[in-house]
């Protein structure tokens, strides 16, 4: 469907904007949060099946390894807040442990969100849930239905590793002012840590070429959202560590000289040319408890699994900030 410019509503605009910004850059960069259109989604559970992306299933190994200590410190009856929710699969895993008096899924992409949480209804038809559509990255805004007490952002899968540390300082500030409106709350995130680069390239540039895939996927959706006229054979996927600025980075590099236009612009690519796509820091232990510390929370528990491959933190809002 073409979209008159009289017909965007202000949210277009400025997804517009952005996206407009990150091209014309002397540097091109796209936000890794449009990597999550339905088949973008769709392509990301795929990668958490394959043999190299380790970090799903290290993280499941930790919940499940020490899920009674984890429940004990989180407590019951929790507002559970999932941010990045996606299939939502992470987060029903610790319903039977939790039992959370509410559950809110929070995801950019809409449609997978809305058909995920349709399915979690039926299997667990005790628990509240109301899921919110939103991009929680720039102001985390929070429907006046989400209980204000008991509140725990659950932001697991590593996904705050896709902000700067500046980014990630001032989410985790937002994630705290939301937890003082109401009784004590807490986070309970997974962490993704420095380890070989063999395993970190590997993980995120698989044999198979999903994660290529998944990459090469956004520019269809930023066709979709700006009119612009992409042609994803001619970009190659670039995945790798950066060591030295302890990130993992994605890259789409264009394979010949070519020029992108969408409605009201265009930018030309030399061979080689890149566009940055996403950015997954990777933290020791000590980089985690100084940004929890800088963010004020306190009372930090964090479980790791034998490679120290993963950690799985809680932390609670301090009270003297
Ligand atoms: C969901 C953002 C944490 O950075 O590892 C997977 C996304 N990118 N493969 C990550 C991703 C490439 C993932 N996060």
């Amino acid at each position: 469907m073409i979209q008159r410019p009289w017909q965007r509503s202000p949210e277009d605009r400025d997804i517009r904007a952005e996206l407009e910004a990150g091209l014309m850059a002397e540097h091109a960069a796209i936000s890794p949060k449009y990597l999550y259109d339905p088949l973008g989604s769709k392509l990301f559970e795929a990668i958490c099946l394959l043999p190299e992306y380790y970090p799903t299933r290290t993280e499941a190994a930790i919940f499940a390894q020490h899920a009674d200590d984890i429940a004990a410190v989180v407590g019951t009856g929790v507002t559970l807040i999932d941010l990045g929710a996606g299939n939502c699969a992470k987060a029903a895993r610790l319903f039977p442990i939790l039992k959370p008096r509410q559950y809110v899924p929070i995801d950019i992409s809409a449609d997978f969100l809305r058909e995920a949480v349709a399915g979690l209804r039926q299997a667990f038809p005790g628990i509240p849930m109301h899921e919110v559509a939103m991009d929680f990255s720039a102001a985390l805004d929070l429907p006046a239905t989400v209980q204000r007490d008991r509140r725990l952002f659950f932001y697991p899968g590593s996904s705050l590793g896709n902000f700067d540390a500046q980014q990630a300082l001032a989410f985790l500030r937002r994630m705290r002012h939301a937890l003082q409106i109401g009784e004590a709350g807490g986070i309970l995130l997974g962490l993704d840590l420095v380890k070989d680069a063999d395993v970190l390239d590997a993980a995120y540039d698989d044999e198979l070429g999903v994660t290529a895939a998944f990459n090469l996927n956004l520019l269809n959706h930023v066709n979709r959202l700006l009119g612009a006229d992409f042609n994803t054979r001619d970009w190659r996927h670039a995945g790798f560590y950066n060591a030295a600025r302890q990130r993992v980075e994605m890259h789409l590099e264009a394979r010949r000289d070519l020029v992108v236009h969408w409605d009201d612009g265009c930018r030309a690519f030399s061979r080689g040319e890149r566009i940055h796509t996403e950015n997954s820091y990777k933290f020791r232990q000590q980089d985690i408890l100084d940004l929890l510390e800088q963010a004020g929370f306190g009372e930090v528990r964090m479980w790791c699994d034998a490679q120290r491959w993963f950690a799985v933190c809680h932390a609670r809002v301090r009270a003297n900030v």
